[in-house]
């Protein structure tokens, strides 16, 4: 409940565009799933992860190697928003008396924090955080008796390149931030069910299991998003755009590890 900067000039530009910039995410995105994919996609498929999951043949072993890779990339996006808020508070050198830099009301107010370049702080605790769950789910395989592999390299490059947009590309880790919670929502939870169908005795993991309801969750933080787009010129907002694609391809190539 804390207002963002919404007076600024950009933010009257924007105001002509009718639709939010999510809109505009989504449309991109749409377009570049198979039509195997979604109805709404437009590409044809190449790779096996581009076929309809109904058609997959996955395995439990090539299912933790996704599942791994995909915590890694969560572990990675959740850091980075966590740590927007607080570097404005060390370089500005207002003491946090208590030393705990990790909370940042106590140095600085979320205002001035939204306004400083880089990836916004207002994107923690959406509660679409995957994480934790995803981490009870290794838990959970582990107590199976699988043993749980190390990322792999589609992972360690996902999470590598998304650390490099964080510090030099604001707009375009937000393309990433968006494609990767709101996929999973969708594709992710059809994956998902098919896995669980196939390999798990139906047991529906943590990692598709939000605490409050996921509309309202997804809802909220297309609004956030919108809200931050507002500021952004056109320029900047198609340089986001054109970033989906590579969301795409670090996120199928992860994808692919199910069928490994
Ligand atoms: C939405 C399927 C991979 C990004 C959707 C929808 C489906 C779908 C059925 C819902 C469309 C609707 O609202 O009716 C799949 C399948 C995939 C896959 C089966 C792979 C096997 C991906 C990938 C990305 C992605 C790799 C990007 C990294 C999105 C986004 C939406 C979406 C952003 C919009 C969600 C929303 O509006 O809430 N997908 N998808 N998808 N997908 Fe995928």
């Amino acid at each position: 409940p804390v207002a963002v900067a919404a007076e600024t000039p950009a933010a009257t530009a924007a105001e002509e565009e009718k639709k939010g910039f999510v809109d505009e995410m989504r449309a991109v995105a749409m377009k570049l799933h198979t039509r195997e994919q979604a109805r709404e996609g437009e590409k044809e498929a190449q790779g096996p992860e581009e076929k309809s999951p109904t058609q997959w043949e996955p395995t439990i072993e090539g299912y933790l190697k996704f599942l791994v890779d995909s915590k890694l990339v969560y572990d990675t996006l959740e850091r980075i928003v966590e740590e927007a808020a607080v570097p404005y508070c060390r370089a500005d050198g207002v003491a946090n008396v208590s030393g705990i830099v990790s909370d940042a009301h106590f140095c600085c107010d979320q205002e001035s924090r939204n306004q400083q370049d880089g990836v916004d702080a207002e994107f923690r605790n959406t509660g679409l955080e995957r994480s934790a769950s995803l981490a009870k789910d290794l838990e959970w395989f582990r107590e199976q008796g699988y043993s749980i592999p190390e990322p792999s390299a589609p992972g360690l490059a996902y999470a590598s390149y998304l650390e490099e947009l964080a510090k030099k590309d604001p707009q375009a880790f937000i393309c990433h931030f968006y494609n990767v919670y709101f996929a999973h929502t969708a594709g992710g939870r059809m994956i998902g069910k098919k896995v669980a169908e196939k390999l798990l005795n139906k047991k529906e993991l943590e990692f598709y299991k939000w605490d409050s309801d996921l509309r309202q969750l997804l809802q909220n933080v297309r609004d956030k998003l919108n809200k931050v787009a507002e500021n952004w010129t056109r320029e900047e907002k198609n340089h986001c755009l054109e970033e989906t694609e590579k969301s795409f391809k670090y996120s199928g190539d992860i994808l692919r590890l199910i069928l490994s």
